[in-house]
């Protein structure tokens, strides 16, 4: 009854800003949520206290029932909430194989062995191998990182994710910056996610949020304007003026 993560009533002041207030929104397994709203409106905080790299002035979070509020980052990802990597931290010079062989390990409490071959696990090639396959980089798997395209960068920053078997997947802005002709890949890589995953995304495009999310969120000033099906967004006269209209202009 409890599955999926919730937040009830959370708040984050810096100093005198308030940038979450008193927000309220569940994740099951399974939902598509899109969190929207203009620069500033306090989306990548809000992340941010989900996974564990602020702590909220108040409310609470649970995952399954339990009280997260406090829980260190990276016990929050070991519980199942994990937000996408940054292009930071991916190696660079190694390919796309070997960085997604390293969250795998590190899953299975198998990191730097010595005496031991990285690649001699028969079963972490084997979950490399899905993982390439679920997100179409199959033909990539043997290129360095630095000689991709940048929005395939961002694929691999999912498959990273990815690889830690999270429940609830959180996706600040997945396509930002990448290229307009590519931006389809990322919208693929989003509707091929496990059905059972819960996934947060929080993304300026429009185009993508409209065909992923099945319910969208729009913050403004760190507080919930309204929420509802993308139909019901964007008929919304509030947030026609407020967000979506002086984007849609014309
Ligand atoms: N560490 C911080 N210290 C102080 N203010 C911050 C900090 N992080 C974000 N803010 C402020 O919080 C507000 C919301 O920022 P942010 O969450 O990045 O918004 P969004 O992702 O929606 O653009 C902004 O006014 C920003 O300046
Ligand atoms: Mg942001």
């Amino acid at each position: 009854m409890n599955a999926g993560l919730r937040v009830k009533n959370l708040q984050m002041h810096f100093g005198g800003i308030v940038v979450a207030d008193n927000i309220n929104l569940s994740l099951e397994p399974g939902d598509r949520k899109a969190l929207i709203g203009p620069n500033g409106a306090g989306k990548t905080t809000f992340a941010n206290l989900l996974t564990g790299n602020l702590t909220p002035t108040g409310g609470s979070i649970s995952l399954d029932g339990m009280d997260i509020k406090r829980m260190k980052e990276s016990k929050r990802v070991r519980a199942g909430v994990a937000k996408t990597f940054q292009i930071t931290t991916l190696f660079r010079h190694m390919s796309v194989r070997e960085n997604i062989r390293l969250p795998i390990l590190e899953r299975m409490g198998r990191g730097m062995r010595m005496f031991k071959r990285a690649d001699s696990y028969p079963d972490v090639e084997e979950e490399i191998e899905q993982m390439l396959s679920q997100f179409n980089l199959q033909s990539l798997a043997d290129v360095e990182v630095h000689e991709l395209a940048y929005g395939q960068q961002r694929l691999v920053e999912m498959a990273l994710t990815m690889a830690l078997k999270p429940r609830i997947l959180i996706l600040d802005e997945p396509s930002a910056g990448v290229a307009a002709s590519d931006a389809h890949i990322i919208t693929d890589a989003i509707e091929n996610l496990p059905d059972d995953l819960s996934v947060l995304i929080i993304e300026h495009d429009m185009k993508l949020v409209f065909k992923v999310a099945s319910r969208i969120i729009v913050l403004v000033n760190g507080a919930i304007l309204c929420e509802g099906t993308p139909g019901e967004i964007s008929k919304n006269q509030q947030v026609r003026d407020l967000y979506l209209g002086a984007r849609h202009d014309g």
